[in-house]
């Protein structure tokens, strides 16, 4: 059967680029894979004094990631880092202590925006995270991916000059997810 991927879009911008890329990345493999996009937007700020009584909010959420073979993370960078959004749903995911549904959960980092840099300091900060998380994520190849005119066209796919390029990255993420399938 087809693997079960979460996609997890670190913007909560409704004209996300990163929504945009994320949506054009699930149609170049969709024959090989399901997709489900985990909503963060909605969720309220984290607060550990909330711990006992864990948010509904945080509950579904958890269990949403809990349930997927692979996590793709698709995000901008905000200030050189990580967006507050995603920041305050991996924290709510990783909590209460002892309780994180991030554990072995195999994971892809990529986003774009429209600078030269690519996203690429949020990417290695999210990195960082996702040690601590204990995700094993993928290495190579790296997806630093300038937004231009084009890179997603009017229906919504990946256009012509990265196709090829984004599909063999969107095929090594799915054999990496199949490689580091968490123990269930
Ligand atoms: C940005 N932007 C941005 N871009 C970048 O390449 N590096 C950065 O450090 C930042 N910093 C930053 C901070 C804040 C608060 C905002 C709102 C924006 C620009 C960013 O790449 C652009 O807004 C993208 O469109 C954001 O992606 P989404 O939300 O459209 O997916």
């Amino acid at each position: 059967s087809k693997p079960s991927i979460g996609v997890i879009v670190g913007s909560n911008s409704r004209a996300s680029i990163n929504l945009q890329l994320a949506k054009a990345l699930a149609k170049l493999v969709a024959d090989k894979a399901d997709f489900e996009f985990i909503d963060i937007g909605h969720l309220p700020l984290y607060n550990r004094d909330d711990d006992a009584n864990t948010p509904q909010a945080f509950v579904d959420f958890k269990n949403k990631v809990r349930a997927k073979n692979g996590i793709l993370f698709v995000t901008p960078e905000h200030n050189r880092s990580v967006p507050a959004p995603l920041k305050n749903a991996l924290d709510a995911g990783s909590r209460p202590y002892g309780q994180s549904a991030w554990g072995g959960i195999p994971a892809a980092v990529i986003g774009t925006s429209p600078g030269g840099p690519a996203t690429s300091m949020a990417q290695q900060h999210l990195r960082n995270i996702l040690v601590f998380l204990d995700m094993p994520t993928m290495q190579q190849p790296e997806g630093f991916i300038q937004w231009k005119e084009g890179l997603v066209d009017a229906d919504g796919n990946i256009g012509a000059a990265s196709q090829q390029f984004l599909t063999t990255w969107m095929e090594k993420f799915l054999a990496w997810v199949e490689r580091n399938a968490k123990a269930r």
